[in-house]
């Protein structure tokens, strides 16, 4: 592993840098807070499920509803359960120990690229077993940056552990295999460009 990756791996490790140097790079996550708050209820009769919510960056935005976050890390989620408000399990996304139906909405962000194609299969198997009739998951994921002049989203994708970084028509094939796609957006999240589609499963 070279200098850089080293590096990365590093301050991936530790939830407190791994959310402030995400946050330079992504302006503060901007772009991503405004299309969750666009796309996702936050209001208090929401009952969201965040899978592979890591240190819980987001679980501020869900603060008035019933809010769980999942992550396979255990280290992120004792600095969530630390830090936010909810309620955090150490699970792996494919089998979450909690009953059907027990959700209005999934958020997802970040997850599926760091996952094999039949991986992905089991977590949106999963999110449909965890919906309630009519729910919907928000899906945000990594593509290959859109510009080739954007070479610092080139290097953080060479470097970074997400070896499943596809193009939207991979992500597409994939959620139609699952449901239905109802909203779709490639989005840029200061360097970092995204694939959000919003998944309807029932
Ligand atoms: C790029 S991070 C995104 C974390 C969070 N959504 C955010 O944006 O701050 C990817 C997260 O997925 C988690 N993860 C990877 N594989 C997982 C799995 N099979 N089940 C649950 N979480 C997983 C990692 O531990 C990591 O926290």
């Amino acid at each position: 592993m070279g200098l850089f990756a080293t590096l990365v791996q590093k301050i991936s490790d530790h939830p407190v840098l791994f959310i402030f140097v995400r946050g330079i790079l992504e302006n503060d996550f901007r772009a991503i807070r405004s299309t969750i708050r666009r796309e996702l209820d936050l209001g208090p009769s929401a009952r969201t499920l965040d899978l592979g919510c890591g240190p819980g960056a987001f679980a501020d935005l869900f603060e008035a509803g019933d809010y769980v976050g999942v992550d396979l890390n255990a280290r992120y989620i004792d600095h969530a359960r630390r830090t936010r408000k909810g309620a955090f399990i150490v699970s792996d996304a494919k089998h979450v120990d909690l009953p059907d139906a027990r959700f209005d909405q999934i958020l997802i962000f970040g997850l599926l690229h760091h996952l094999p194609d039949d991986e992905v299969r089991g977590v949106l198997s999963e999110c449909r077993r965890l919906l309630a009739h009519g729910g919907r998951v928000l899906v945000i994921e990594d593509i290959p940056a859109v510009s080739r002049m954007n070479l610092i989203g080139h290097l953080i994708h060479q470097v970074e552990n997400g070896e499943f970084i596809r193009p939207v028509e991979d992500y597409r094939r994939l959620y139609a295999e699952a449901g239905r796609v109802e909203r779709e957006l490639v989005m840029q999240s200061g360097i970092c460009d995204y694939y959000a589609a919003v998944l309807v499963t029932a």
